[in-house]
């Protein structure tokens, strides 16, 4: 990099590391090189002539991650607050054209206060041509934002048209409006962490897929993730070498499952027991938690893992993780990773608050994204699956490869209860008829509320002993490696509830 004088002391008066220690954190040693370090504005207004912007604000370059090569952007808020202008704009939508022709990540990180105000419409330009180029390289190049300050304005929209963002405690700020402006627009009193912090995005808005406690943390993880995904649309990942401790797995599977139906469990045991040691790396972990996204490996290569988890509203479908679920689902299968979805779920939750909000919408993205999707897909039904919701998470009839089920597992339209309550209302009312409501559950029970008929019916590939679930999801996905499939009828593009 040049050595241009780098204002490191002002920003680290902030708590933040400069952009040129970020890039070097980031990147491979030594492995970073810049390009367009001359860059400048030629804006005149407001005293600009004056004012002279290193690199225009935004360090820009590639460099090596893991070994793998990736184009890597760093807006420099000690410069004019890392404010977008024209030139600043096009720098980065430059490095993100050369990506994509290049096959590398983008990795951008984000410390700015949006579009440069000097600039007027030419700032607003410079923008338009970056989120052109986020869109263009979407699914062709993984694109990662890592949010490492305040991101106001047109800064926080190009992060939100990427991958992944991650964010970081107390430095991360993002939104469309300062708490300025909230407050002479709505009379709102309200701090910048309240506003856009890294819990809120990670936790309420689900625009964050990571949070990290510092900034060197985020980093390792921004680098970990590289580890799990392809790098280009296309690109064949190699296998590694794995660790599997298959005794402990089958004895910790086996009694994961609660005898009784309603009592929670979490997911992430099972998981963690059918997937490589300790490979999985969650993805939006703290939204939407009666979900569970992630990346996983299975013989040391990399699987999309979904999964209701009881531990979390009893695992019930609801908007955000409807939400949470069908993005992650098209990253996966935008890459070509295979999906492993785990299901114990007792539906899509009924009421006024989610109605309200559009679950018919956002669980349909839902049914879209596992429908659309041709990896491999393979699901594992450890208990419930009841309605629309056994539909909608990866079922047989949304062009699942294999579902397996496990021995005990409730399959039906609904609960025992909630169908004999609709069934036998009028026997409810009777004390006398309490006997046969309790024969009634039992036999829909016993007889509806099984894997058997939808195994009868090849809706289940097979009932399986919790135990055996590593071994059968590993043999499918290699059986499904070379899978291909195209059952839509030619078009443009589909038309996903958004
Ligand atoms: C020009 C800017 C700037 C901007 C900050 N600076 N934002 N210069 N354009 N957008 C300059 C400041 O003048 C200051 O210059 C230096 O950067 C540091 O800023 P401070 O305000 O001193 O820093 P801090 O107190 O940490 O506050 C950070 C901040 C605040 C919260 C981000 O700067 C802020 O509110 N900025 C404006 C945010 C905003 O509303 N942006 C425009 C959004 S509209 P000196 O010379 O004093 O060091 C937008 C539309 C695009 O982006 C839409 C596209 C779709």
């Amino acid at each position: 990099m040049t050595k241009t004088n780098y204002d490191l002391e002002k920003q680290h008066a902030k708590g933040k590391l400069h952009a040129i220690e970020r890039i070097n954190a980031l990147c491979d040693k030594d492995s970073f090189y810049e390009i367009y370090s001359a860059a400048h504005h030629n804006c005149t207004s407001f005293g600009m002539d004056q004012k002279k912007i290193p690199y225009d604000g935004v360090i820009t370059g590639f460099g090596k991650i893991n070994g793998k090569k990736v184009a890597v952007y760093a807006q420099d808020f000690t410069v004019q607050g890392g404010s977008l202008g024209k030139v600043h704009g096009q720098k980065i939508a430059e490095l993100m054209s050369q990506a994509v022709n290049a096959k590398c990540p983008i990795i951008g990180i984000n410390d700015s206060g949006g579009a440069r105000i000097q600039e007027g419409v030419d700032a607003l330009c410079g923008y338009g041509e970056l989120f052109y180029q986020n869109v263009r390289a979407s699914g062709y190049v993984p694109q990662i934002s890592i949010i490492a300050g305040p991101c106001a304005g047109g800064a926080v929209y190009s992060p939100g048209l990427t991958d992944f963002i991650f964010t970081v405690d107390s430095i991360s700020q993002m939104f469309i409006t300062g708490p300025k402006v909230v407050k002479s627009v709505m009379f709102l009193d309200i701090s910048a962490e309240d506003l856009g912090g890294a819990s809120i995005h990670s936790q309420k808005s689900g625009v964050a897929h990571f949070r990290c406690q510092n900034e060197k943390n985020c980093y390792e993880q921004v680098r970990k993730l590289l580890d799990y995904i392809p790098h280009y649309y296309g690109e064949n990942i190699v296998a590694e070498k794995f660790k599997f401790d298959a005794h402990k797995s089958a004895k910790t599977i086996a009694n994961v499952v609660p005898e009784e139906s309603k009592k929670a469990y979490n997911m992430h045991d099972v998981i963690n027991c059918v997937i490589d040691s300790g490979s999985f790396f969650e993805v939006m972990e703290e939204f939407a938690q009666n979900a569970i996204t992630g990346f996983g490996k299975i013989e040391g290569k990399s699987v999309g893992i979904v999964a209701n988890n009881p531990a979390g509203l009893g695992g019930i479908l609801n908007c955000d993780a409807s939400d949470k679920i069908a993005r992650f689902v098209r990253y996966c299968d935008a890459y070509n990773i295979p999906l492993v979805t785990f299901v114990d779920v007792p539906g899509f939750i009924p009421g006024p608050q989610e109605e309200q909000k559009g679950i018919i919408r956002h669980g349909a993205k839902m049914i879209y994204a596992y429908s659309e999707a041709t990896v491999p897909k393979i699901t594992v039904v450890t208990r419930k699956a009841y309605g629309g919701a056994y539909i909608a998470m990866c079922s047989k009839h949304l062009g699942a490869d294999f579902v397996y089920a496990w021995p005990k597992s409730e399959i039906a339209v609904m609960g025992a209860e909630g169908a004999i309550e609709i069934l036998y209302a009028k026997e409810l009312k009777d004390p006398l008829k309490a006997e046969l409501v309790a024969l009634k559950s039992q036999e829909y029970k016993d007889t509806i509320m099984t894997p058997t008929i939808a195994a009868q019916r090849d809706y289940v590939s097979e009932i399986i002993q919790p135990e055996q679930t590593r071994e059968r999801v590993a043999r499918s996905l290699e059986f499904l490696e070379n899978k291909q499939q195209n059952t839509m009828p030619p078009k443009k593009h589909g038309n996903i509830p958004l």
